[in-house]
């Protein structure tokens, strides 16, 4: 059953502050057996918040945008993309999520493979300094031209476009970022290309803000047979 606007791409957002014990409590038992042992292994507290959240997150979502509320979530490796399973219906849907300290980001999509990151701008990290290391030297140089101020930024960008793409894609950065390239201008306001030379992949992409001093990505692998922009949709959660 497919009760949703065909091509579109939804997604939301919650700070973690604003998770509530019950809202905690009410989700561990809907958590399937694999997601409940990667979750009783999880030591550190705002971890575990991050990782619940993130699930009532895809679960809002269902609900809100596909009136699905019977399916588990199964993940094999802490570095393997969770999946979403379904036992009443053939449904394909992807989904995937992103935190920082503060917030926890999800979406979901039924036009393809989706992938999202969101960093947070305090964390005070040289993107610039990371960027040398897994953006292309073409990237790096056309950085390097740019004024100062600016270069944390711009790489800052850069790294939630690739990274989102790799998420997408369900890979990891280990593989490495440079062959991942933005083929037009990093935008919020329109969805814009990257390509990649490793197994030829095409991305849309998506740039977002999803709380002040927050960026953030959302990646579409783009399929040829599918409409070519989905609309971005965002559906508010209140905890
Ligand atoms: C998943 C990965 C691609 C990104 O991880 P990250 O930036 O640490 O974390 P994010 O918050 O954006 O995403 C984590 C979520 O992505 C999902 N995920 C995990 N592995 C994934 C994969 N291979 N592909 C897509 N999504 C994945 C999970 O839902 C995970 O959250 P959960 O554990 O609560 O379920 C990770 O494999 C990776 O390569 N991390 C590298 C980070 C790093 O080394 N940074 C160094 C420079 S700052």
């Amino acid at each position: 059953m497919d009760t949703t606007e065909p091509s579109v791409v939804y997604w939301t957002s919650c700070e973690t502050q604003n998770l509530n014990e019950e809202a905690i409590q009410n989700h561990l038992e809907k958590l399937s057996y694999t997601e409940q042992m990667r979750y009783d292994e999880i030591q550190d507290p705002q971890r575990s918040k991050q990782f619940l959240l993130g699930r009532i997150l895809i679960w809002h979502l269902l609900k809100d945008a596909f009136e699905i509320k019977e399916y588990t979530i199964e993940t094999q490796d802490t570095f393997d993309k969770p999946k979403l399973v379904f036992s009443q219906s053939d449904l394909e849907l992807d989904f995937n999520i992103s935190h920082t300290e503060h917030m926890v980001a999800a979406v979901i999509t039924s036009s393809g493979y989706i992938g999202i990151d969101i960093e947070d701008m305090n964390i005070k990290r040289s993107w610039h300094g990371i960027g040398k290391k897994y953006f292309s030297a073409h990237e790096n140089q056309d950085i390097e031209r740019k004024p100062s101020r600016i270069k944390d930024e711009l790489s800052l960008k850069l790294w939630v476009t690739k990274e989102a793409a790799i998420k997408a894609r369900g890979q990891t950065i280990s593989r490495g970022m440079a062959d991942i390239k933005i083929l037009k201008r990093w935008s919020e306001k329109q969805p814009f290309d990257v390509s990649g030379t490793h197994q030829n992949t095409q991305w849309l992409v998506y740039g977002i803000t999803p709380m002040k001093d927050h960026f953030g990505a959302i990646a579409l692998v783009k399929h040829n047979d599918k409409a070519p922009n989905p609309n971005l949709k965002y559906i508010k959660y209140q905890p």
